[in-house]
């Protein structure tokens, strides 16, 4: 008897344990394949869903209820809105250049910190940052923007406890582990005490828009990058104390 009629003769031998062990790899197949099939559908689903809520939000940020009704296609600011003159102070050539220099070395000398005094600001100061801040030019002046300084303890300590958790995420599950890497020289950790440290926070809101007095979206053009140069205009008032 050769191996292939052994194996023949121990089939037929057996012919109820061979066919029952064959359905059931069949089942266990099917319902490992079924499972595995589903939570790829499920995936596909929940990422189909996710797009579809960014495109809403994207497209309820641009749409502009005006395009429907050109009865209501009114400026956002009046017509009429009187337009402010640039008129720059004439200066020498010598001065422009030392203002220059001055203003560089001034700026140079911003550094990104991470440890605060607890030393008091002045009222009058934090309000003068905040309206440099909204000197910031942006899209057809819509100023979609707003500064909220938080000066209250509790406050502090609350939005310090909110970020700790999200830079926790950030740090263990959403940046890349080159991000994570990149960022070993500057040693920043998911924890900020200089958070509640600081006397002051300012909090930058980006509005993607706003409403008209009459009730009608009013839009926000270049939002992020206004919101962004504002953002820059703010720092740069800070450096000149
Ligand atoms: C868009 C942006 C995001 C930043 N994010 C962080 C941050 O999450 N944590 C941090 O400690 N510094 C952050 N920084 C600060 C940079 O690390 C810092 O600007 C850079 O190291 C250069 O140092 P300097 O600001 O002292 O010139 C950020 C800066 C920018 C412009």
């Amino acid at each position: 008897m050769n191996i292939i009629s052994l194996v023949v003769w121990t089939l037929e031998k057996n012919c109820f344990t061979v066919y029952t062990a064959l359905i059931v790899c069949f089942v266990g197949f099917t319902i490992f394949h079924k499972n595995k099939l589903e939570a790829h559908y499920r995936s596909a689903e929940k990422k189909e869903k996710l797009a579809r809520t960014a495109a809403v939000r994207k497209e309820r940020d641009f749409r502009d209820d005006s395009d429907e009704d050109p009865e209501l296609l009114v400026p956002a600011i009046p017509e009429d809105t009187p337009h402010i003159v640039y008129q720059p102070p004439r200066r020498t050539d010598d001065e422009v250049l030392r203002r220059s220099r001055e203003y560089y070395e001034l700026m140079a000398q911003r550094r990104t910190v991470r440890t605060f005094s607890a030393e008091p600001i002045p009222q009058d100061v934090l309000d003068n940052l905040i309206k440099t801040a909204g000197t910031s030019p942006s899209g057809a002046h819509t100023e979609p923007w707003t500064f909220v300084v938080v000066q209250d303890p509790k406050t502090k300590e609350a939005i310090r406890n909110i970020v700790e958790e999200e830079e926790e995420l950030n740090y263990s599950k959403r940046m890349s582990r080159q991000w994570v890497t990149d960022l070993k020289p500057f040693s920043t950790k998911p924890v900020k005490p200089y958070l509640t440290d600081a006397p002051a926070l300012v909090l930058v809101f980006r509005q993607a828009y706003s409403w008209r007095p009459d009730g009608k979206k009013r839009m926000h053009y270049y939002s992020e990058i206004s919101t962004a140069i504002a953002a820059g205009f703010l720092l740069a008032a800070i450096q000149v104390r």
